[in-house]
C-alpha cells in the first residue's frame, strides 16, 4: 500500500509581476476570483481531496496570505455582534478548515527552489504540490484524480493538458506513452522525459505540465543535485528528469476546465465563468453580460 498523502504544497513566493501594480503591495495568490482569493480555490481542492495539512512557501510582502488563514478576531466579534451568521460561518470557515505552516523563500530562485524550502516540514513522506495561479474546475477535484494514480502505481504523478504547439513553450512539455488505469486508456501515461518551457520546434509533445504533482520524497535529493535550468532558476521539471532514471513517474491527463489565473486573460475568463456558475449571482450576472452591446 503506498502511504497516504498528507501534506501539500502551496509555492507562493512569486513576485507577481504580470500582475502589476495590482501586486505591487499584495501578493496576487490573494487576488480574488469573485470573492475567493485564488490561493483560496487550491485550499480548498486539497481538502476536498483529503488533505488538510498546508504548507505555504511565502517570500516578503506575503502577510496577507498569513493573516487570510488565520483567525480575526476584532472582524468575527463584529459580525457576532451585528448578528451577520452567514458571513461569520464563512469567515470562520477559512481559518478553521486547514492546519497551515509558513516557511519563508528568501529568494525567488524557481519553482524547484521553492518546494526544496519544504523539505523539514514536508519530511520522508509522499505530499502534493499546488501551483494556485492554475484554478482548476472539476467535478472530481483535480488533486484527487492525480491521488488514484498514484495510489495505483505508488509513484509521483503530474497533471498535464494538450496545449497548441504555439503555447506550448510556456510549459513544462514531457515525452509519455499512454498506459491503461481503471480499464481505460488516454488518461494516463508513463512518463519518458520532461522539458521545462522547450522551444516549439523541440517540443516532446503537446502534453503541458499544469500546476499539480503528487510527489515522494527522493524528489528532494534529485532538487538539490540539478543545476540552474530555464530562466535560470531551480526547476521542479529538471528534478523529476533526474528522479526519472531511478523510478518510473506517470501524468494524469485531469478531466476539469483549467485557468491560468496568473495571466491577465486567463484571469479574467476564471472570474466570469465562476460569476456565472455561482447561484447568488450567476442568473443576474447572465442577463447583464447578454445585454452587453459587444462590437466585432
Ligand atoms: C510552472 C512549471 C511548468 C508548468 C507550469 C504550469 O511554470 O515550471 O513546468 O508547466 O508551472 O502552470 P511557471 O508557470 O511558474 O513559469
Amino acid at each position: 500500500m503506498p502511504s497516504k498523502v498528507r501534506k501539500v504544497v502551496f509555492p507562493a513566493a512569486g513576485l507577481g509581476t504580470r500582475f502589476l501594480p495590482a501586486t505591487k503591495a499584495s501578493p496576487k495568490e490573494m487576488l480574488p476570483i469573485v470573492d475567493k482569493p485564488i490561493i483560496q480555490y487550491g485550499v480548498e481542492e486539497a481538502l476536498q481531496s483529503g488533505i488538510q495539512n498546508i504548507i505555504i512557501v511565502t517570500g516578503r510582502g506575503k502577510s496577507a496570505i498569513e493573516d487570510h488563514f488565520d483567525v480575526s478576531f476584532e472582524l468575527e466579534d463584529m459580525l457576532e455582534k451585528r448578528g451577520k451568521k452567514d458571513l461569520l460561518a464563512i469567515v470562520r470557515g477559512i481559518s478553521d478548515m486547514i492546519d497551515v505552516a509558513y516557511i519563508r523563500q528568501k529568494e525567488a530562485l524557481g519553482l524547484g527552489h521553492a518546494v526544496l524550502r519544504a523539505r523539514e516540514l514536508v519530511g520522508d513522506e509522499p505530499f502534493a504540490v499546488v501551483l494556485a495561479d492554475d484554478v482548476i474546475e472539476a467535478d472530481t477535484p483535480c488533486l484527487k484524480q492525480l491521488l488514484d494514480v498514484y495510489n495505483f502505481f505508488n509513484a509521483p504523478v503530474l497533471a498535464v493538458m494538450e496545449v497548441s504547439p504555439e503555447e506550448i513553450s510556456s510549459y513544462g512539455a514531457i515525452a509519455a506513452e499512454p498506459v491503461s488505469h481503471s480499464g481505460a486508456t488516454g488518461q494516463v501515461y508513463r512518463i519518458h522525459d520532461l522539458i521545462e518551457k522547450p522551444k516549439a520546434s523541440e517540443a516532446p509533445s503537446n502534453l503541458a505540465i499544469i500546476g499539480r504533482y503528487v510527489l515522494t520524497p527522493e524528489i528532494f535529493d534529485s532538487l538539490t543535485s540539478i543545476k540552474p535550468g530555464s530562466g535560470g532558476e531551480i526547476q521542479l521539471t529538471d528534478a523529476l528528469r533526474h528522479l526519472l532514471h531511478s523510478r518510473p513517474i506517470y501524468a494524469c491527463k485531469f478531466q476539469g476546465t483549467r485557468y491560468d489565473a496568473g495571466d491577465r486573460l486567463g484571469f479574467l475568463k476564471a472570474t466570469v465563468e465562476y460569476a456565472l456558475r455561482r447561484k447568488d449571482l450567476g442568473g443576474p450576472f447572465r442577463e447583464y453580460l447578454k445585454g452587453l452591446k459587444l462590437g466585432e
